[in-house]
């Protein structure tokens, strides 16, 4: 059937040799490990982490999950061997095919046009909506770190969405008491709409540019880090352990599946592929080295901060890892990790807006989007009118959005594509077992069906809400493809 067409890889390769549609290589190893670090390292840890500890109360009381308590460092764990499971088989398909696009570009060549596009289309959650919570969060902390300073109004850093779905009378209230554009309440979040536009001019100027200002802010993030975890070692209550596992196994799923969130991105730097010198050999190093560190770094995160304040604390908070050096008297400290949870934000939404577009650009290359989100600037290389359509798409959910609402969803969708990822290259070793592999994953049935199964466990822990948006979001893609990708298709055409 012409839906399950599959890209020769050949076609995918000579694609990438240079012309009008091809990218620059600039990106070496050292490159690829700071990018991985700069997309993981995020609102996950610094905002999410909070949720997956202590659960989540809906706005009439209702439980919409329950927290992993101090257990969480389990949660850790298991999320740490998942990403592995299906970095390994990320890390194949990308050295294979080196070619922008991450999963999409592996799945045509391997499980066919119409896997390829739902993943294509499934990416979105992850990449552009994934950074409408980054740019959330990363608002939440210049409050606290502008906070006793300067009081913005709340009606010009709270998106509509959140007063309406909080639980905290305070931040419900907004809605009757903000400024009213005739019935209409104005709530927007002007400090995430501000970072997502200057982020997306500077991605307009060019990749290298940008990969050298995420280095410098990578480098940031891991001094303060550091910072918290030696402020917070000295302000551990051994009390705070106990309960454990408050919620027990369920608790500990629960918790994983929305601190999932603190993973994403590993994944984003294969979307560079085309633009990195000897993918062969860099991407699998890059992949592999940047979930390591963090997974180490989140395993100390999770042990000091369920040590320093009771877990069931933490849910109370959009900025949890202030909040816990607040209450344990560090207010200095609390400060300058509020700082550098806004640098670490900034490089999370920067390798986001890099990532996007490249799909958008793969997928206009292939004829499943309009033409013009191919569009290559001559002088920097870059493509330039998918990278504005992201950030014009990021900025405006942003301005009225919700970040607990958009978690799940952003999960949802990439446990989906990681999913799918697990099983193609299992499929690709069977229907093309003698193409040259320069990274094999080992045991690859094993460490495949393991990684499926795994991220499949997660996408259980989710609220049913996500699932529900998850089938919607789906079944809209299956429309656009079908009136529209399916005919304009490159592979199409060319029979
Ligand atoms: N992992 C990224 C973050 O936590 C998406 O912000």
């Amino acid at each position: 059937m012409s839906i399950f067409r599959v890209k020769p890889i050949e076609a995918l390769m000579s694609e990438t040799a240079g012309g009008e549609y091809s990218l620059k290589r600039v990106l070496g190893a050292g490159d690829l490990i700071m990018l991985a670090i700069g997309a993981v390292i995020g609102a996950g840890i610094f905002g999410s982490i909070g949720s997956a500890a202590a659960g989540q109360i809906g706005p009439n009381g209702e439980v919409i999950r329950l927290g992993a308590g101090p257990a969480l460092i389990i949660s850790f764990i298991l999320l740490g061997a998942c990403c592995a499971l299906a970095g390994l088989c990320y890390a194949e398909l990308a050295s294979m095919i080196p070619q922008a696009g991450s999963a999409y570009a592996y799945s045509y060549a391997t499980l066919g046009e119409f896997i390829a596009w739902i993943i294509g289309w499934d990416l979105i959650l992850e990449y552009a909506v994934g950074n409408v919570a980054v740019a959330i969060s990363w608002g939440d902390y210049l409050k606290s770190f502008l906070s006793g300073w300067l009081e913005l109004p709340a009606w010009l850093t709270t998106g509509y969405r959140t007063a309406l779905l909080s639980s905290d009378p305070a931040v419900h209230g907004l809605i009757a008491s903000a400024p009213h554009l005739g019935p209409i309440p104005i709530l927007i979040n002007v400090p995430a709409f501000g970072i997502v536009a200057f982020i997306t001019w500077l991605l307009l100027r060019g990749a290298k540019e940008s990969t050298r200002v995420n280095n410098v802010m990578v480098a940031i993030k891991l001094v303060v880090l550091t910072i918290f975890i030696i402020g917070g070692l000295t302000h551990i209550n051994a009390a705070n352990y106990t309960p454990f596992a408050p919620n027990g196994l369920t608790g500990i799923g629960n918790g994983a599946a929305i601190v999932f969130f603190a993973y994403i991105g590993f994944d984003a730097i294969s979307t560079a592929a085309e633009e990195t010198k000897n993918p062969q050999r860099n991407l699998p190093i890059g992949i592999m080295g940047g979930l390591a560190i963090c997974t180490v770094i989140y395993i100390v995160i999770g042990a000091v901060l369920t040590g320093m304040v009771p877990a069931a604390d933490l849910g109370k908070t959009a900025d949890p890892l202030a909040y816990a050096l607040n209450a344990t008297g560090m207010q200095w400290l609390a400060k300058i990790v509020a700082l550098g949870a806004i640098v670490s934000m900034s490089a999370v939404l920067l390798v986001f807006q890099y990532g996007q577009p490249r799909i958008f650009f793969a997928m206009g290359r292939d004829g499943l989007l309009p033409k013009w989100t191919a569009k290559v600037d001559r002088k920097h290389r870059i493509p330039y009118t998918a990278t504005l359509l992201t950030g014009i798409f990021v900025a405006g959910w942003s301005l009225i959005g919700d970040a607990a609402e958009t978690y799940d969803l952003t999960n949802i969708g990439t446990l989906f594509a990681f999913i799918l990822v697990c099983i193609g290259v299992i499929v690709l070793r069977h229907r093309d077992p003698s193409r040259v592999r320069p990274f094999r994953v080992p045991f690859v049935h094993v460490v495949g069906t393991a990684g499926a199964a795994l991220c499949l466990y997660l996408m259980y822990n989710l609220p049913r809400l996500a699932w529900e948006r998850f089938g919607w979001w789906l079944l809209i893609g299956l429309v656009i493809y079908i009136f529209y990708g399916y005919r304009s298709s490159k592979l199409q055409r060319a029979k």
